[in-house]
């Protein structure tokens, strides 16, 4: 076995060799940065990925090949050139912030430090700042006495919403029991609801079946009279309906379910009222955007993605619950080594009796940062503004001739189709948009995304960077029209 020289031990861990690494990192990130919001190279400098995996395929170093200059190199040659550049104002594809430079910085704390956080005193600072964001985001939910915390990204957020209204409205001991010890469980969400809620009825053993998908309307939001004609079916069927997931931001359009009207519903049958706002809840920070999400007040659980319209770096969501006690019934669980306390008052501080993770990350310092400098106002303007675009962005398709437009958006998601001079079949002109598309994405022009929607291909671009202007916008649907 090896015994390490002091020498040895200072070529891992040596602060003076970090701070010289961090400065020239910095500088490499810095400038990184003003050339993707400048929008001066290509938004993704495209290769197929059976292509790129050569860059990837060095046999395992016994020895080293990098030295920390030679790293930044690395770094800067085969990692940061070849990423979609997230900051550029004509990547316009994905419901992905482009961070706050100055909360990215709060992630290179967290990962130094390295507070594993599974109870309280594994991370006591990161705990009591985990508990502070929670509630302030409750807050702006409208609940006054909020809990719930932080977690890895909205499909985990949802899972756990979730398992907290199986455990709370079953009726028996469903973590303890299992779910086949009663009737079959289901739960109602839109056609447009996020894949995770599917996903989550599959991990939870009630089946992705279990997941009634509720017709949306014309303008994609769930249509409440088929919510409660499903409902009837289920009663008829002998199911057990435990929840309604309503969407506020669903993913293919951006639509916004009728928040108020499921959470009267939910009240009246005694369901849980889930609402996934993993991408529009951040339009509570604006008291303009906020109404259309008017009734979020009345859900047991709210997800809020920190890395959609939070501008946060990825990943981070809070998983809301309006009534304190309901955040412990997700994960049921005992661990003595971990828990040893049975008080309330201490449980509260220990978050993995919550969470699917044990260790996790320190994710509510980038929160507390963007509040605190940035505060409700400020963040709300970025919100306003990549809605704004959007909206005008529609305006433009609406009015062009060779372009169709979906709907009006409700939120920062614009679909259309380009409509070509010549007639086409509904499967050309499915596979015009996919080329389309392609060509975008090859050229590293723009990067936009596609869904299909009753079997047709639309173009898709979510406006997430405030940056993203209207001359912007002109190229796109000129770069389309060529
Ligand atoms: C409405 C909605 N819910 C949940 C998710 C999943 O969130 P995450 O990617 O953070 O896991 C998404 C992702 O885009 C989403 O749009």
């Amino acid at each position: 076995m090896t015994q390490l020289t002091p020498e040895q031990l200072s070529t891992f861990f040596d602060s003076e060799e970090f701070c010289q690494t961090g400065h020239a990192l910095i500088d490499v990130l810095g400038q990184y940065l003003q050339e993707n919001l400048q929008g001066s190279g290509a938004v993704i400098a495209w290769q197929a990925p059976q292509a790129a995996i050569m860059n990837w395929q060095q046999p395992l170093p016994l020895q080293p090949t990098l030295t920390p200059a030679s790293f930044i190199s690395a770094l800067q040659d085969k990692v940061l050139a070849a990423n979609l550049h997230i900051h550029h104002p004509r990547n316009m594809g994905h419901q992905v912030a482009p961070p706050l430079p100055l909360a990215a910085l709060c992630d290179l704390v967290a990962a130094l430090s390295n507070q594993a956080m599974a109870v309280y005193e594994t991370g006591p600072s990161a705990t009591l700042i985990e508990k502070q964001v929670v509630q302030w985001m409750g807050a702006l939910v409208g609940w006054s006495d909020a809990t719930g915390f932080l977690t890895s990204g909205g499909a985990q957020a949802n899972l756990t919403a979730l398992l907290a209204a199986r455990q709370s409205v079953a009726g028996w001991n469903v973590w303890q029991h299992g779910v086949s010890a009663g009737k079959p469980l289901c739960l109602f969400a839109s056609e447009h609801a996020h894949y995770s809620v599917s996903r989550a009825a599959g991990i939870m053993g009630l089946g992705s079946d279990a997941v009634i998908k509720v017709a949306a309307d014309s303008k994609g939001c769930m249509d409440v009279n088929a919510l409660q004609t499903a409902w009837r079916q289920c009663q008829t069927q002998g199911q057990l309906p435990i929840a309604v997931v309503a969407t506020a931001g669903c993913t293919p359009t951006g639509s916004i379910d009728p928040l108020l009207a499921i959470g009267h519903f939910c009240r009246e049958k005694n369901l849980w009222f889930h609402v996934d706002g993993a991408h529009g809840a951040s339009a509570l920070l604006s008291p303009v955007l906020g109404q259309q999400l008017h009734g979020i007040a009345l859900a047991d659980s709210v997800v809020w993605d920190g890395h959609k319209l939070l501008y946060m770096p990825a990943a981070v969501s809070a998983v809301l619950f309006r009534v304190q006690k309901n955040s412990y019934a997700a994960f049921a669980q005992e661990a003595s080594y971990l828990f040893q306390g049975n008080e309330d008052a201490d449980e509260a501080y220990n978050m993995s009796y919550r969470t699917l993770e044990c260790t996790k990350r320190m994710m509510g310092l980038k929160l507390w940062a963007a509040f605190s400098l940035y505060g409700v106002e400020n963040l709300a303007a970025l919100v306003e503004q990549v809605f704004s675009v959007a909206s005008l962005l529609a305006q433009k398709l609406e009015a062009a001739p060779d372009f169709e437009l979906l709907m009006q958006p409700q939120t920062n998601i614009v679909c259309f189709r380009h409509l070509p001079t010549a007639r086409l079949s509904a499967e050309a002109l499915n596979t015009h948009q996919a080329r389309l598309r392609m060509k975008l994405v090859e050229d590293g022009a723009f990067h936009l995304t596609q869904v299909t929607l009753q079997g047709q291909y639309w173009l898709r671009t979510t406006i997430m960077n405030p940056l993203t202007c209207e001359s912007d916008l002109d190229a796109l649907l000129l770069a389309l029209s060529v």
